[in-house]
């Protein structure tokens, strides 16, 4: 094992690929893409190897958590509107059995009532709320810990 396990994927779901598009007020005005390559940016600061996948269907979301463990040593994971609701992606994420950190671009507990609830609770060892892009390189650095020595 050693120093290789640095490989952190990094999920996006439903609506994500409208970055851009979406209220920038809320999600600002990077495209999933530049997003994306600023992710990257941060984890090469890191010394992490960051991959991307996004999907608007869920069970190419499930599918992707399947297959997880053979690809990645840590997920970053931002589900959209999903995290509020669906258990099949809860339950997918947990049996990856890998360290995963929620990252929301918008701050989910002054919005909404409804997006207060995250049913990733208990499965992440952390969630990251309301920091824009930042909050990207919180959650590489919430893992970072749990996957080098
Ligand atoms: C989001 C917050 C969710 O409530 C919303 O449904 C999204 C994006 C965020 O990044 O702030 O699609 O996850």
């Amino acid at each position: 094992m050693g120093g290789s396990r640095n490989r952190v994927e990094v999920l996006h779901g439903v609506n994500l690929d409208m970055l851009g598009r979406r209220d920038p007020e809320h999600y600002g005005e990077l495209k999933l893409s530049e997003l994306e390559r600023t992710i990257k940016g941060y984890a090469r600061e890191l010394d992490l190897e960051a991959a991307f996948f996004q999907t608007n269907h869920e069970g190419d979301f499930v599918e992707r958590l399947h297959r997880l463990p053979d690809a990645a040593d840590a997920a970053v994971v931002n589900p959209g509107a999903w995290t509020h609701y669906s258990y099949a992606i809860r339950d997918a994420l947990e049996l990856t059995d890998l360290p995963a950190v929620e990252v929301h671009l918008s701050d989910v507990q002054s919005r909404e009532e409804w997006r207060r609830h995250s049913v990733l609770d208990g499965v992440v060892l952390g969630v990251v709320s309301g920091e824009g892009p930042e909050g990207y390189r919180r959650a590489l650095e919430m893992l970072k810990p749990e996957i080098t020595q």
